[in-house]
């Protein structure tokens, strides 16, 4: 049986993100008939009309699942959504109605509260949370950055933990519900081919490359506070390179699969600011709503280093940023080149020549690229690529968005997927030096792949991604 009817609880509703993903994630799954019996019930700092919110949500939809339902499907659905205003200090009329939904949906409907609020106001909306009774009964979703550095990480934990049980609470991190980050694992442990060559005899470097070609989009009071350091990289780049890293778990459990996560974190080496690069888009400080003397940095590329005995020696080279080339998100393992030259190739065709990258797109692309020969008299070695073969292999399967999974998750009430209170907390330890110096951004053109000093990093064979 499927999960028991939910009442929805989302604090920041009028937020982008519920705009952008959560009202278009819902609207999917209960499209594609995997929703149980959902009530949304939105909350956010202003008093609206029920039917002022309904119509947000229906142009959001809009906008963002263009391709999903029509009209008359989009109002039906925003229907069923009502609205309340709750700050830190007042929820009680937002805490009835939720008690209201939940008697009219029966004696199983489940509470889920989603924080989509900004880390000033996480905590105090625990903290509120606790004092309407919000909590009893409920599930606790919670999103990044956790906190912006190891003391806040701390507090809010323990304003969490005061309110409920660790295993009630759900990180959420959406880089960790794409499909292909699923497959990581997968290729890792669901066959043995990878897993001998996955440490630093074979492995020469990893990338995790998400370079964007979006800039502000609107988000300059967001952006401002938080910078790409802590929008992705202490947060997303940081958990894929957990799963990149870590050691086969016991056993397929949350617990089992996270602890091993918090022993990569362990192991992590806290970061060098001298292999570090910020960079700043130009133009960054004429966007609307930002300090014309702002030192956020929009771009940022760095080296991270895995103590332990398998990655010794390996660097993991992460890098992400704004108004950059292109738009992707790409994990690269690059392996050691052949011990001996039989072909004739240039020392630098050999080392890194085979990659194993994954795409994390919705559509997943995981390919290997290795050299073969060009078809013809001559032996003539090229690039050429292995690829996985999703559409054939699959076909008739649609994925989910990662919102989508991650929602689901949380209504079956598997934390698997979610990041856990000690992993977090060791990853501000690991990005403090960081935190305490950071390095002055450098100025880089709207459409180029940020700073050259971030080029100096992936030497010699450079950023994968750049090189497509
Ligand atoms: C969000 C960040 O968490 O992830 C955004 O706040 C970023 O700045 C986004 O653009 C990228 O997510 P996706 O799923 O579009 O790759």
């Amino acid at each position: 049986s499927g999960p028991a009817p939910q009442v929805f609880v989302l604090f920041g509703a009028t937020g982008d993100l519920a705009r952008r993903k959560l009202f278009p994630a819902l609207f999917h799954l209960d499209r594609a008939g995997l929703l149980p019996e959902t009530r949304i019930v939105a909350s956010g700092q202003r008093p609206r009309s029920e039917e002022d919110f309904r119509d947000h949500v229906c142009r959001s939809l809009e906008e963002f699942a263009p391709e999903e339902g029509d009209a008359r499907e989009r109002r039906e659905f925003a229907a069923g959504v009502s609205y309340r205003a709750a700050s830190t200090d007042n929820g009680a009329d937002l805490a009835s109605l939720v008690r209201r939904t939940e008697e009219e949906l029966g004696e199983d409907a489940e509470r889920l509260l989603y924080l989509s609020v900004p880390p000033s106001v996480m905590e105090p909306m625990v903290r509120m949370i606790a004092k309407e009774g919000f909590d009893a009964r409920a599930r606790l979703v919670v999103e990044k950055p956790f906190g912006t550095d190891l003391a806040s990480a701390r507090e809010l934990d323990a304003a969490i933990h005061d309110v409920m049980e660790e295993s009630r609470v759900f990180r959420i991190d959406h880089f960790l519900g794409k499909e292909a980050v699923q497959n990581i694992l997968t290729l890792r442990f669901a066959s043995g081919l990878f897993e001998p060559v996955w440490n630093r005899h074979h492995v020469g470097y990893v990338q995790i490359d998400v370079p964007e070609e979006i800039g502000l989009e609107g988000r300059a009071g967001f952006y401002e506070a938080t910078g790409a350091f802590k929008d992705m990289v202490s947060t997303h780049l940081f958990q894929l390179l957990s799963f990149v890293a870590l050691e086969p778990p016991a056993r397929l459990t949350a617990e089992a699969l996270r602890d091993e996560k918090t022993k990569v974190f362990e192991s992590l080496r806290p970061l060098d600011p001298d292999r570090v690069v910020f960079g700043q888009y130009e133009g960054y400080r004429e966007e609307e709503g930002v300090d014309p003397r702002s030192t956020a940095e929009t771009f940022v590329a760095l080296e991270a280093r895995v103590d332990n005995w398998r990655w010794s020696g390996v660097p993991f080279l992460l890098r992400t940023g704004k108004a950059l080339r292109a738009k992707r998100r790409t994990i690269t393992v690059g392996f050691h080149g052949p011990p001996l030259k039989m072909f004739d190739l240039a020392d630098e065709d050999c080392e890194g020549v085979d990659e194993l990258v994954f795409e994390l797109t919705d559509e997943p692309e995981i390919t290997i690229e290795v050299r073969a020969k060009r078809p013809g008299p001559d032996l003539d070695i090229a690039p050429a690529r292995f690829v996985l073969d999703f559409a054939r292999s699959f076909a008739g399967t649609e994925p989910l968005e990662a919102y989508e999974r991650l929602l689901l998750d949380v209504m079956r009430g598997d934390p698997m997927l979610f990041t856990r209170a000690d992993g977090v907390e060791r990853l501000w330890e690991v990005c403090d030096p960081v935190l305490r110096e950071p390095p002055e951004p450098i100025g880089y053109p709207q459409g180029s792949w940020g700073p050259e000093q971030a080029d100096a990093l992936a030497a010699p064979r450079g950023w994968r991604v750049s090189r497509d």
